[in-house]
């Protein structure tokens, strides 16, 4: 079985899909910087498989470190997760943004263009549809970026239309991630943010575990049923299979684009009631403005994914809270201390 190099594997989405891959009986190298995610969640994993893997402390922007990563071990594919994420932390300090994330890619392709290495699956993201021009969203949709992170991927994406089109014998697949939720089944991985979380359901999470007052609902005006805003959130174990799938579609030469998505839209609401399902209670909320940059509505169409890739995600609304649940309740600071 070939070996396959995890950049940012010690992540949320890295460590759910180290899980899948060591499983489907893939050797895996990890590396990761650790500035977003500790080696703990490395441990979790080795303890989920029972299984060893060799991991490395390295940056991607560090082409001696990674070089020497590429002489140790005969990698056959990447699949690239390590980048900064946080969109209004890439506002504060474009530059970091840029510099870790298109920096960083640049010199972890060059390393594997000097290995020849020419395998790559990448972490793009549904921000770069910006505002959508149509729902559902499908991989011909204009792209259009609103904040220094979502550009970043947009770069990232356009860099490697330059490299394919260089060098056509790169096979590289490009994943629009949705909004991933939930956790590993077992509790033992799950996503541990740095303080007070920005995205939906850590915030929810902890508002459930009683370490934040109540859920901010940005907006209760937007033009959807309930006027709250409605986003294709998936499991994160159904976005991890996807990188399996993906990782067999680079035996084609090519450059394919997919989205990850279910394909269905769920309003804060409805998320905010499945979370109380699963973890039976009553989560108290209040209403404010919006948030600025949110946008009403979007959702994906998986149908390129589903025909090409044979992929589907299966996991439901009320799997990802039930195992988010399971998780927060296991884990109430995530692989950290209390604060
Ligand atoms: P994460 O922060 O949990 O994981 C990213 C990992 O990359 C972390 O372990 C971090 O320490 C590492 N990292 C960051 N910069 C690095 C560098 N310069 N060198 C080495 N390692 C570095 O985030 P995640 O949610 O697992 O996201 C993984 C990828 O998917 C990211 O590229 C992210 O932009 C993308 N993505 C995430 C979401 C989401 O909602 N989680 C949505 C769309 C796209
Ligand atoms: C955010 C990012 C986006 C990224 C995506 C997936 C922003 C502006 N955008 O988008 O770039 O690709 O995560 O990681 O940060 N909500 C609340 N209260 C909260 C948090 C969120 O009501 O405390 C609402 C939001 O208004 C939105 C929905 O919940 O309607 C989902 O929000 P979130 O989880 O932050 O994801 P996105 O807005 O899709």
């Amino acid at each position: 079985m070939a070996t396959v190099l995890l950049t940012g594997g010690a992540g949320y989405i890295g460590s759910h899909t180290l899980v899948e891959m060591i499983n489907a009986g893939y050797d895996c190298v990890v590396l990761d910087n650790f500035s977003n995610s500790s080696p703990e969640s490395l441990k979790r994993v080795a303890q989920i498989c029972g299984k060893e893997f060799p991991w490395y402390t390295c940056d991607i922007r560090d082409e001696e470190t990674m070089d020497q990563i590429f002489c140790n071990h005969e990698i056959d594919a990447v699949i690239h997760f390590a980048g900064l994420k946080a969109v209004g932390e890439s506002v504060e300090k474009p530059e970091l943004y840029f510099d870790n994330n298109v920096n960083g890619t640049n010199v972890l392709l060059k390393v594997m263009q000097k290995h020849n290495c020419k395998k790559f699956v990448f972490s793009s993201s549904a921000t770069v549809y910006g505002e959508p021009e149509r729902l559902p969203l499908d991989e011909t949709c204009r792209l259009h970026t609103t904040n220094p992170y979502g550009e970043t991927k947009l770069q990232i994406e356009n860099n490697l239309k330059t490299v394919y089109q260089k060098d056509n014998d790169w096979k590289v697949v490009i994943l629009r991630y949705f909004n991933p939720v939930g956790a590993h089944e077992s509790g033992l991985i799950g996503e541990s943010p740095n303080g007070i979380p920005n995205n939906l359901t850590p915030y929810i999470s902890q508002v459930a575990q009683g370490l934040l007052p109540y859920l901010r609902v940005f907006g209760n005006d937007y033009p959807t049923p309930d006027g709250t805003g409605i986003r294709d959130y998936i499991h994160v174990v159904d976005l991890a299979k996807g990188h399996l799938c993906a990782l067999e579609k680079t035996a084609d030469t090519g450059l394919f684009i997919y989205n990850l998505g279910t394909g269905t839209g769920y309003s804060v609401f409805d998320v905010l009631h499945a979370y109380e399902k699963a973890c039976g209670k009553v989560i108290p909320y209040k209403i404010l403005p919006r948030r600025a940059g949110d946008i009403a509505e979007m959702y994906a169409s998986c149908k390129k994914a589903n025909e090409e890739l044979g992929w589907y995600a299966k996991l439901t609304l009320d799997d990802m809270c039930k195992d988010l649940f399971n998780w927060q309740s296991k884990n109430p600071y995530g692989y950290g201390e209390e604060k």
